[in-house]
């Protein structure tokens, strides 16, 4: 006898081998079929009871959501939908399971109720598929960058920066929050605070990532992120995955040609591997976009989407083009966007670059040079002297998924945009050495890791695409 997995014993053609198969019962039915899943797959093994031979309080106890273990013999299925099944010899109750409490039934939950039930939803069938796919996403980014050079580094989670200089960050202390030592005007001092000075979670790892392609030449980041912005939005947590590669040598086009082959390559290996996962959301996709009014509709399937993504080029769209199109737009004209484009310089909003990709192009747009007021002061000026070298990866139904640029890597502008964006000096030092000591050209990106675990996963909502989400009010598991 063997001990395996569900997905090993349905990918058995051993038929007439004994085996042990653990799991947790998704339905029970005629008092001799058993659905049973352990998670290594989206389909359940049916395992087959004699009721006739089995105790009648043990086949009590079988009901959803109990863990139970089976060993028996395996044989070709009858049932459709499966190949192989277990003529059950023996049938083990590893835990009980509450029928009358058990939040999941054999029926079609909502997704606000799984959210509800965070820590019990990875055994749906909807939340595991997203848990192993975003699994070999993560593992795919670490092959693509391991396989084409780059370093792993971590960077760290407690700094004194603000790296994005928006301000949105969470503090960490060691004081006593009811009663802490004060400055002589009354402010917190908080030089006797554990690092004796000012520290917060990580908006980005980027500042240190630059110091480290500064060394080794390609390095990348892929760690978590806080960002207290109080936006209660589909695509925004308090805490999020990013991973952020860092390449000396490499200009803007560079950055536009490693983003785009970077996204190309993980989304290529979500469909390779995880084909049956994608199967199932594809059409749990489909059917949540039946029940949508016909214009809000997406333009294609998920999988059709994603084999669009990885087999077309992004359009490359500088900012201004893109103001001018938007400006001349039916939904400007008609007034239909809630943020009218009045002109060059205004910040575009999602509804502006949701238009642009899946209206206007109906394909990823990368958007580049953008206004240097709106975008952060490490962004390389051009010799328009009001322009940055950034670039947005816009994607359909998600907005921004990757927001990158070429650093500035001259001293003396630096310096003088640090000023202008009213950053100490004294904060910054080490970043500034890197500019007088052997600086040169270097770009990088941000990708948000979630995000792009919701375009491959055609999820609406990025509360559902991480395992246990912080949102404002919501820190619960
Ligand atoms: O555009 P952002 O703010 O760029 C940076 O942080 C740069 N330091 C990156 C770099 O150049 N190394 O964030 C990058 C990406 C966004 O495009 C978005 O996908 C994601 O991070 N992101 C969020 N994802 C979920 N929740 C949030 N609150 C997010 N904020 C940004
Ligand atoms: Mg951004």
């Amino acid at each position: 006898m063997i001990t395996i997995s569900v997905n090993q014993a349905l990918t058995q053609t051993a038929v007439g081998l004994e085996v042990r198969v653990r799991g947790w019962v998704r339905t029970f039915r005629s008092n001799r079929f058993i659905a049973i899943n352990d998670g290594t797959t989206i389909h359940n093994i049916q395992a087959v009871v004699n009721f006739e031979q089995t105790d009648p309080e043990l086949l009590k106890r079988i009901t959803t959501g109990a863990c139970i273990e089976v060993i028996g013999d395996l044989a070709t299925s009858l049932g459709k939908g499966q190949s192989v099944e277990i003529n059950v010899s023996a049938l083990q109750i590893l835990g009980d399971s509450d029928p009358e409490k058990y939040p999941f039934q054999p029926k079609k939950h909502s997704l606000e109720f799984l959210r509800e039930n965070a820590h019990l939803r990875p055994r749906t069938s909807t939340f595991s598929a997203i848990l192993r796919v975003r699994h070999a996403l993560a593992f795919a980014v670490h092959k693509y960058f391991n396989d084409n050079g780059f370093y792993y580094m971590h960077t760290p989670i407690i700094t004194g920066s603000d790296a994005e200089g928006a301000g949105e960050m969470f503090r960490v202390t060691a004081l006593d929050a009811a009663n802490p030592p004060k400055n002589e005007d009354g402010t917190v001092n908080f030089k006797e605070d554990f690092f004796e000075k000012e520290t917060n979670l990580t908006v980005s790892g980027q500042l240190e990532a630059e110091l480290g392609a500064l060394a080794l030449s390609k390095v990348y980041t892929f760690g978590p992120t806080f960002r207290a912005e109080n936006s209660n939005t589909s695509r925004h947590l308090a805490e999020f995955w990013m991973i952020e590669p860092e390449v000396a040598f490499n200009d803007l086009d560079d950055n536009m040609m490693l983003s785009e082959d970077f996204l190309k390559y993980v989304i290529n290996y979500a469909i390779k591997h995880c084909a049956d996962d994608l199967e199932f959301l594809d059409k749990r996709f489909a059917d949540e976009e039946k029940a949508k009014p016909q214009q809000q509709r997406s333009e294609r399937g998920l999988l059709e989407q994603l084999n669009f993504v990885i087999n077309n080029n992004f359009v490359r769209l500088s900012y201004t083009e893109a103001i001018d199109i938007l400006k001349n737009s039916t939904p400007n004209k008609k007034k239909k966007f809630k943020y009218p484009i009045e002109g060059w310089g205004t910040d575009l909003q999602s509804e502006h670059e949701r238009f642009l990709v899946e209206k206007h192009f109906k394909s990823p747009v990368i958007l580049f040079d953008y206004p240097a007021n709106i975008k952060a002061f490490y962004m390389r000026l051009n010799d328009d002297g009001k322009t940055v070298r950034a670039m947005d990866v816009l994607f359909p139904g998600i907005g921004e998924i990757i927001g990158g640029s070429q650093r500035e890597e001259r001293h003396d502008v630096l310096k003088r945009k640090m000023k202008e964006f009213d950053i100490a000096e004294e904060e910054l030092w080490w970043y500034l050495e890197t500019r007088q000591f052997g600086t040169c050209v270097h770009s990088g990106f941000g990708l948000g890791f979630e995000r792009l675990v919701q375009f491959v996963t055609g999820m609406g909502n990025i509360r559902d695409v991480i395992p246990f989400p912080r949102t404002p009010g919501k820190a619960e598991f």
